[in-house]
C-alpha cells in the first residue's frame, strides 16, 4: 500500500493578472500562490503594480480578461469590494482618508448624510451608526471624533 500525501489545498492564487491603465502596462501576467498560515510580503521598487495587484484583490479595480483569481480551489470574481469581502478579503490602508475634525459616524455617512428638511439629521445618522459599529465588535461611540480615536480604533472604521 502507498501512502501518498495530501496536497495542501492554496487559500489563495492569482493567475495570470494583467492590467493596463490606457498606455501603461501596471501589471503582466502576475501569479501569486498563497497557502494556510503564511504571511506574504509584496515588497518592489515604487510603481512596480503592488498597489495595483491589491486593488484587483481587494475589487477595487478590475483586471484585465485572461487571468484568475482562485479562493480555496474556486475560481471567484471580485468585481467590487463586498464580493472579496465575502470571500474574507478586506484591505487595512495604512493611509487613512478620514475627515479628523468630524465624527466617526459623520466619516460614515460624508457624502451620503441623511437629511431631515434638508438639514442633516444627526440623531438619524447616530442611530443608523450605532448597528453597524456593533456588527463590526466595535466598542467606541459614534460621536467620536476621529481626530480623538487611536490609530488601530481609527483602522477598524475604515474597514
Ligand atoms: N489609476 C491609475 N491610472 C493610471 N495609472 C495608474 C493607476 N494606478 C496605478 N497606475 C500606474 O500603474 C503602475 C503601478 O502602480 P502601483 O500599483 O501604484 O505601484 P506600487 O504600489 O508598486 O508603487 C505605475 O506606473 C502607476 O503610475
Ligand atoms: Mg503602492
Amino acid at each position: 500500500m502507498t501512502i501518498s500525501p495530501q496536497p495542501i489545498q492554496t487559500l489563495l492564487e492569482m493567475r495570470d493578472i494583467s492590467k493596463t491603465f490606457g498606455v501603461t502596462k501596471a501589471l503582466s501576467g502576475v501569479s501569486l500562490t498563497v497557502y494556510p498560515g503564511e504571511v506574504h510580503a509584496l515588497m518592489g521598487e515604487n510603481g512596480a503594480g503592488k498597489s495595483t495587484l491589491m486593488k484587483i484583490l481587494s475589487g477595487a479595480y478590475t483586471a484585465d480578461p485572461g487571468g484568475a483569481v482562485v479562493i480555496n480551489g474556486q475560481p471567484v470574481t471580485l468585481s467590487d469590494p463586498l464580493k472579496a469581502k465575502a470571500h474574507g478579503i478586506a484591505v487595512i490602508y495604512q493611509e487613512l482618508s478620514l475627515a479628523p475634525n468630524l465624527t466617526v459616524a459623520q466619516n460614515m455617512f460624508l457624502g451620503n448624510e441623511p437629511s431631515r428638511f434638508g438639514l442633516t439629521d444627526r440623531a438619524e445618522m447616530r442611530r443608523r451608526a450605532e448597528p453597524i459599529l456593533r456588527q463590526l465588535g466595535i466598542g467606541f461611540d459614534s460621536g467620536r471624533r476621529v481626530a480623538d480615536l487611536s490609530l488601530g480604533e481609527r483602522q477598524m472604521g475604515a474597514r
